[in-house]
């Protein structure tokens, strides 16, 4: 398949558009570089052997994706372009609402304007909100306890794919929903460039195992968990990544959403200790208090998606860990 990917030079879309090269489909992206380096899609083309079109603009400029569409015949888009910052989007909403639900609305209409049918879209835990029931299923409630702008415009995104697909029976969208993606490439080449301090934990231990960052704030142990510590349902990038290629595979009518997660939650101190394996050296770490806005567990059911999209995620914590130093080690300053 013809498949344009947006954002493609981020984090997940790198490490998507191997698997989707790898698959045999022919990418082009586009990337307003806002959070990411072209550089990323160099690394990638020299892994898969193959070229990726490049282009530099915003998604929500409607001239250029015109001129996209009309020079390209795409059977499907995979929406990955999106400011994903918790902090930044409460200290700027506007920004939030304008650059995600903006760029949604214009692809759609292109896609419309172009007849293209099969839309992928990045979502989120996030829509999940406080969470009902653990773990978590595509049928649980979704849209109370979003605490910022960034959770909403997910959310919001996916309504607006609902509301398309019910006016347009033949528009098919697929809701993908990441819960907390780690790990990199194991070729040490591609990985998590955050271009600030991370705001995510293993970003921030990553940086602290290379001694970019002096230790790890552990964010309260006095959660009803295991340890104290907050518990996520970490999914390696390349899992993620793949997750992609079979919903491309996959026919379904209307918008249909899906866990992409591993089903296992792993607390704070659990995955800082996986990492101080992985990295051979200890990690310092203090307690702090809690961070607001964070919930005690937050894990998922990859049921639906095994089932439906033929999908497992396979690599473990640990994997994750050793690819994620080997890409810190190999690229202390990312891509620069
Ligand atoms: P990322 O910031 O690494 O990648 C996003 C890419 O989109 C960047 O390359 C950025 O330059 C580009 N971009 C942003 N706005 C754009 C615009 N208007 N036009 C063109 N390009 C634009 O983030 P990521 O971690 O790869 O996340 C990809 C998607 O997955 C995002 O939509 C994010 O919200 C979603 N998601 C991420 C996570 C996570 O923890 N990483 C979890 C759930 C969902
Ligand atoms: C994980 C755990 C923290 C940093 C966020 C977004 C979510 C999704 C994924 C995009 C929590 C603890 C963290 C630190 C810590 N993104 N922590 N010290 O909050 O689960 O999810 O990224 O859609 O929307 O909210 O991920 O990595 O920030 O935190 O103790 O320095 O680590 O409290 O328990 P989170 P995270």
């Amino acid at each position: 398949m013809n498949i344009l990917v947006t954002g493609g030079a981020g984090y997940i879309g790198s490490h998507t558009i191997i698997e989707l090269q790898n698959a045999g489909h022919v990418v082009t992206t586009v990337d307003n570089l806002s959070n990411s380096n072209q550089e990323a899609l160099r690394r990638v083309e020299k892994i898969t052997g193959k070229p990726i079109e490049f282009h530099q603009f915003a998604v929500q400029n409607r001239a250029k994706l015109e001129d996209l569409f009309s020079s390209h015949a795409f059977n499907a888009v995979i929406h990955f372009a999106g400011l994903k910052s918790v902090g930044e989007s409460v200290a700027e909403p506007l920004q939030y609402y304008q650059n995600n639900i903006d760029s949604t609305l214009s692809l759609l209409d292109a896609m419309n304007r172009h007849g293209v049918k099969k839309f992928l879209f990045s979502s989120s835990a996030t829509v999940y909100g406080t969470p009902e029931e653990l773990p978590l299923k595509e049928t649980s409630r979704v849209g109370i306890g979003i605490t910022n702008p960034y959770g909403q415009t997910k959310y919001m995104i996916e309504q607006i794919l609902k509301d398309t697909c019910v006016a347009d029976e033949s528009f098919e969208c697929t809701l993908l929903r990441y819960f907390n993606p780690v790990g990199a490439d194991p070729s040490g080449t591609i990985g998590e460039d955050p271009s600030d301090t991370p705001n995510n934990l293993l970003p921030y231990a990553a940086q602290v195992a290379v001694g970019k960052l002096k230790e790890v704030k552990v964010f309260g142990n006095d959660y009803d968990t295991v340890d104290g510590t907050g518990v996520r349902d970490y999914i390696h990038v390349v899992d993620l990544a793949k997750g992609h290629v079979a919903a491309l595979n996959h026919t379904s009518q209307g918008a249909n959403a899906y866990n992409l997660c591993t089903g296992k939650g792993t607390s704070v101190l659990e995955l800082i200790n996986a990492f101080s394996k992985a990295a051979d050296r200890e990690i310092p770490y203090v307690i702090t208090d809690r961070r607001p806005g964070d919930v005690a567990s937050c894990y998922a059911s990859p049921a639906k998606a095994n089932r439906e999209l033929g999908w497992y995620a396979e690599r473990t914590i640990e994997q994750a860990c050793a690819d994620s130093w080997r890409w810190q080690k190999g690229n202390p300053n990312g891509y620069n």
